[in-house]
């Protein structure tokens, strides 16, 4: 037996005007579009921007259902739109969001666990790791190079094969 230490490393900044102007801008519009989620159920409206390699953005939001299930967080929104208006465009960089209707929004969330499967499977698909950067309205950023160290151990197409 032996055992195998996992690691990873996270940038955490006090606030976003400790950021460089890039990173600064794309979680501004990340903001920003908080408030295209539809999030009646859990007035928790969530918005995600990335820049892709050919350095156009596309956005996401939350869609959430009566049929609660049905909903869809704003990073798989994201994802979908990304390789279905920019086919075969990989993303650079992606800020993640939040406007909590009921309470504050000034610590970071990360995506839940559907999400880090299909981020997982994006950045594997497309041969880049996705950096990301978490942050709420207001308050700390962590900053993380790979998406894939937000789900160590991950199943991927490998193991179908
Ligand atoms: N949500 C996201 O959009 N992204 C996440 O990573 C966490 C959760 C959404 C799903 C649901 O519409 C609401 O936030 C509350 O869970």
């Amino acid at each position: 037996m032996k055992k195998e230490e996992l690691k990873f490393t996270i940038e955490v900044y006090d606030s976003s005007d400790e950021l460089k102007e890039e990173d600064a801008f794309l979680l501004s519009e990340a903001r920003s579009v908080t408030q295209f989620a539809y999030a009646p159920y859990s007035n928790f409206q969530v918005g995600a921007v990335a820049k892709l390699v050919n350095g156009e953005m596309v956005s996401g939001t939350n869609q959430e259902n009566a049929s609660y299930p049905a909903g869809i967080c704003a990073e798989r929104s994201l994802l979908s739109a990304a390789a279905s208006n920019h086919p075969g465009v990989a993303i650079e960089t992606m800020a993640i969001t939040y406007n909590n209707l009921k309470g504050e929004s000034n610590t970071p969330v990360s995506p839940c666990g559907i999400c880090r499967q299909s981020l997982s499977e994006f950045q594997n698909r497309f041969k880049k790791p996705i950096r990301i950067i978490l942050s709420g309205l207001k308050g700390k950023v962590q900053i993380i190079d790979n998406a894939g160290y937000l789900l160590p151990l991950a199943f991927t197409s490998e193991d179908l094969k």
